[in-house]
């Protein structure tokens, strides 16, 4: 026994930024972003804090599935930077939904929802959770460096999130780490210990992207192949493909191999930019949302992130 998807939801910032914004202070351009990455906008956190984005996306999500706050058993929530180091995430969701239930955040960078699906199906087929709420929210704005156009141009705000009940839908999983502490970057705050002695590290995110992107079509590429040999699949027999919305070259690149249909690819790159592990999620809730998915469809979510993380999971869609 393990888990279908029973609701989702998500929410974006107020703010869209178009790429001409960025050129109005940085040396760049509309034509160089879209030809490069296929990021037209991004939407930016002004005057919302992240988990108003975060609960307003459960808040969707657990009406969508017909489930109330108190019927949730586990919160698991997916980001980088949270409000708050502590609290969690996850625990100011579980105070606007009014739940008891056990609530962490997961840092697995853009790959965080698979993990916490991954982490979902493990306290589903222990018997230990019976409806668990998924969420993700990410202020990439907050990390990145605004003066640097080659990651700052990348990155956009927002939130998503499911929820997951036990039951027949997860087909397979796979998640892997490649080691890499350098390729993808973000200093912590030292703090004011008098006892500390490791210099601070400038505070803002930074990126080999050359290297970042070699390793994404490999791994991308990889964990299609690996899961789908775990569910007994072939890339063909995939319904929809929700990959990570870093780079449209990136998505292109690793599954070119497969021969899939494109119309089989899902994108919202173009108006979201990366916002790291919300990409999938809010992908899948906005074609969801849409109508584009059927009982019985097969959807593959991939990722990659900072770590080097990446995973995949193959799902079957049971709502009507
Ligand atoms: N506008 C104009 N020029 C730019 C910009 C910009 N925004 N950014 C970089 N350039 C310039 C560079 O300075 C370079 O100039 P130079 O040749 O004079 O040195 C030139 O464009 C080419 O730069 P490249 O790095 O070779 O460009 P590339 O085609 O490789 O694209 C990119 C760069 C988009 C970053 C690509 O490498 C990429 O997508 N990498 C993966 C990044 C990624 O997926 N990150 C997400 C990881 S997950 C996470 O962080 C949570």
């Amino acid at each position: 026994m393990s888990f279908y998807v029973a609701g989702t939801g998500s929410a974006l910032p107020e703010k869209a930024v178009t790429n001409d914004d960025l050129a109005q202070f940085l040396d760049t351009s509309d034509e160089w972003i879209v030809t490069r990455t296929g990021i037209r906008r991004r939407h930016i956190l002004t005057h919302e804090r992240l988990q108003d984005l975060a609960i307003a996306s459960a808040k969707t999500a657990l009406e969508d599935a017909g489930v109330c706050g108190a019927e949730v058993d586990l919160i698991v929530c997916a980001t980088m930077r949270a409000d708050t180091v502590t609290p969690s995430l996850a625990c100011a969701v579980a105070e606007a939904i009014g739940s008891t239930a056990p609530a962490f955040d997961v840092n697995a960078a853009c790959v965080g929802v698979l993990y916490c699906m991954e982490i979902a199906d493990a306290f589903a087929a222990s018997g230990k959770a019976k409806t668990v709420l998924v969420v993700s929210a990410e202020a990439m704005s907050k990390l990145v460096d605004w003066s640097d156009r080659s990651t700052c141009v990348l990155f956009g705000d927002g939130a998503g999130a499911m929820v997951l009940r036990a039951g027949e839908g997860r087909l397979a999983g796979e998640l892997s780490t490649r080691p890499d502490t350098h390729a993808i970057r973000m200093p912590n705050i030292e703090g004011n210990s008098p006892y500390n002695q490791i210099e601070q590290e400038r505070i803002v995110l930074s990126m080999d992207g050359g290297e970042v992107y070699k390793f994404a079509v490999n791994a991308m590429g990889h964990n299609i192949e690996e899961v789908c040999a775990r569910a007994g699949l072939s890339p063909a027999d995939i319904d929809w493909y929700l990959p990570h919305q870093a780079n449209v070259r990136i998505i292109d690149a690793s599954l070119k191999k497969f021969k899939i249909d494109k119309s089989k690819v899902l994108l919202n790159i173009d108006e979201c930019g990366n916002m790291s592990a919300t990409s999938v999620m809010v992908l899948l809730d906005q074609y969801a949302k849409k109508g584009t998915f059927h009982c019985g469809d097969k959807l593959l979510l991939v990722a990659f992130g900072g770590g080097l993380t990446s995973g995949a999971v193959i799902i079957e869609w049971k709502k009507k």
